[in-house]
């Protein structure tokens, strides 16, 4: 009987037993999450991630500023429902070099973890102007003023020297070059070997089709980018791990 009257203590506290259910989660937490950073294996490598192209991170901070995570997921789960719609489902190393990962958690618009190559530019950039222009329905917000506003890269290399402060592994040469990586992208005419060599499959051309790079360019670079790095064709789950 003894210890089930010291319970009967603990029910009788609301205070005590605030503190002691705390205690309780506190524990329970560092057992799950603590050993997910020691593990080596907590993301197995896969062969055709590789950091973001300097245009293709700008057009990452483009989405995050414009909140579009709010509407968007970027996560197929491995659901057949999920994986019909949208393909084969998200790889942890398909997120290792976001910084915030943008996996949401409100799906208001599809998922759009392998958006990249479903459409062309030309219908991103309708669709982004005024999505009601391509899908009538829609209830997606316009983004047209992106178009109108050009970026010069100046803070680029500031940029991919932040990311990787956090664990991206950019290159001292990649950070020298990133201001330079970020206009040749959309110049199919320039010398846009380097830049290939240093992100390998990074898409150059002009995406808004327009003189200059623009946010819309960036933004568009990006979307084109994601979910396109795995080769699926190819790609066998590592079952041994
Ligand atoms: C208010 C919610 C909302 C916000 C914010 C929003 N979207 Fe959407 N988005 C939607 C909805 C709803 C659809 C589906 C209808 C359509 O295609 O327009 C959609 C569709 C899309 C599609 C087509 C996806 C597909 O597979 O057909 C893309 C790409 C897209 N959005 C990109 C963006 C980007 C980039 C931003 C931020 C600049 C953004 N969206 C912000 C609601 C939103």
């Amino acid at each position: 009987m003894g210890i089930l009257d010291k319970h009967a203590a603990l029910e009788r506290h609301a205070t005590l037993l605030l503190v002691c259910s705390l205690g309780v989660v506190t524990i329970g937490g560092i057992v799950e999450i603590a050993p997910l950073f020691w593990l080596e294996n907590t993301i197995e490598d896969v062969e055709g991630v590789r950091p973001y192209s300097p245009l293709e991170l700008a057009g990452r901070d483009i989405y995050v500023r414009e909140g579009c995570y709010v509407c968007h997921s970027q996560m197929i789960r491995p659901m057949r429902d999920e994986v019909e719609r949208y393909g084969h489902y998200s790889l942890a190393a398909e997120s290792q070099y976001d910084h915030p990962h943008q996996w949401g958690s409100k799906r208001t618009g599809p998922d759009l973890a392998r958006v990249g190559g479903r459409y062309s530019d030309e219908w991103h950039v309708d669709h982004l102007k005024d999505p009601q222009s391509v899908v009538p329905e829609s209830v997606m917000p316009k983004y047209a003023y992106l178009e109108g506003n050009l970026l010069t890269g100046e803070h680029v290399d500031e940029l991919l020297a932040t990311h990787r402060m956090v664990g991206v592994p950019y290159t001292e040469e990649m950070i020298e070059n990133a201001r330079a990586d970020f206009t040749v992208q959309v110049d199919p005419d320039g010398d846009w070997d380097a830049l290939v060599e240093r992100y390998p499959g990074a898409q150059v051309r002009n995406f808004d089709r327009q003189p200059g790079v623009s946010e819309m360019d960036a933004l568009v670079a990006y979307l084109q980018v994601l979910g396109t790095m795995v080769d699926f064709s190819t790609f066998t789950p590592d079952a041994s791990r």
